[in-house]
């Protein structure tokens, strides 16, 4: 792997080989046993010109945990600040060797872009651009479904919210299509929903919540995307939660034993209910540990030493 910047294109294999050596990285990522050496002597950069709080710190202990070292450049007190362009950023990071940049930026293809103008010893990793794509967390997500459930072969997952701004959804989708979920289920307001969604990606589009969770395996809940709409498509709060918040009551159109999820942040009583949230059935938190272990994967992967497996590695330092 040279760069992760999209889970388009990508193969069953390669996605199940990041889960699998996620897994194996669980107990470092805990620090139930002592880091690893995978990229002594490597330098990731941290570049997120959008908030965060779950991506950046997880991608950060994530690094510390492969021994590599780490910059997070603060770009509200960069040059970036004063106007120097992406690439003579990215040009004077790669003078000081960086190996491995991690991008966040608000305009889709960013990541791509600097992938094509990097260095060749230079990995992308992409931690969110735009409303295209965030592969990381789809594959944190896809690492805690696999958990909960098994296996991919016979899940409904449905995913509800604001799917058209959403580049969580978008990555999800694709990733549990190419892992063999023969049920996905697209759930939102016609003003948030994408046009010919079903042919783009193999999904079914529901408008009513109710309906679209029923018997659902995997419940999925996305964040209202307000910094990328303009004001003619922002439903009311009230409104929306009415309709499309999920409460205990709604939940029980699912299965019994449904797993719910939300990447992150909650908007509580928009969303979700913190009854939900904070619920038995809730794995939200349970993600964010995940996204250190299949973050370590996606960067081993990319940049590490890769003569031996991940899981003999961590258990040989234990
Ligand atoms: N899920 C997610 O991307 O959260 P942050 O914006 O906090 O990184």
């Amino acid at each position: 792997l040279k760069h992760f910047l999209t889970i388009e294109g990508l193969s069953r294999e390669l996605l199940v080989e990041i889960l699998d050596k996620a897994e194996g990285f669980v107990g470092v990522a805990r620090q139930a046993v002592k880091k690893v050496p995978l990229c002594r002597g490597k330098v990731i950069a941290n570049l997120f010109f959008e908030t965060s709080t779950r991506t950046r710190t997880t991608f950060e202990l994530a690094a510390k945990r492969l021994s590599a070292d780490v910059l997070n450049l603060n770009i509200s007190t960069s040059a970036t600040a004063k106007g120097e362009t992406l690439l003579d950023t990215l040009r004077n990071l790669e003078a000081m060797h960086v190996d491995m940049f991690v991008v966040r930026h608000a305009s889709s293809g960013t990541a791509h872009f600097m992938a094509r103008h990097a260095n060749p010893h230079v990995s992308i990793v992409n931690a969110g651009d735009g409303r295209h794509s965030h592969p990381t967390q789809a594959m944190l997500d896809m690492f805690t479904i696999r958990r909960h459930k098994g296996d991919f072969s016979s899940l409904s997952v449905a995913i509800v919210g604001d799917i058209m701004h959403s580049r969580v959804a978008r990555s999800q989708m694709l990733a549990l299509k190419t892992l063999g979920v023969p049920d996905v289920r697209i759930i939102a307001p016609r003003t948030l929903m994408p046009a010919r969604i079903e042919e783009a990606f193999g999904v079914r589009v529901y408008h009513d919540l109710t309906e679209g969770i029923r018997d659902a395996d995997v419940v999925i809940m996305l964040r209202i995307q307000r910094e990328r709409m303009n004001s003619a498509l922002l439903p009311s709060e009230h409104e929306y939660f009415h309709l499309y918040g999920l409460t205990e009551a709604r939940l029980t159109a699912a299965r019994p034993d449904v797993t719910v999820m939300h990447p992150g942040p909650i908007n509580r009583g928009i969303e979700m209910d913190s009854q939900v949230a904070d619920g038995e059935r809730s794995v939200i938190l349970e993600q964010v540990s995940n996204g250190i272990a299949v973050r370590m994967a996606v960067m081993s992967m990319c940049i590490g030493t890769q003569n031996l497996r991940a899981q003999s590695i961590g258990e040989s330092h234990a």
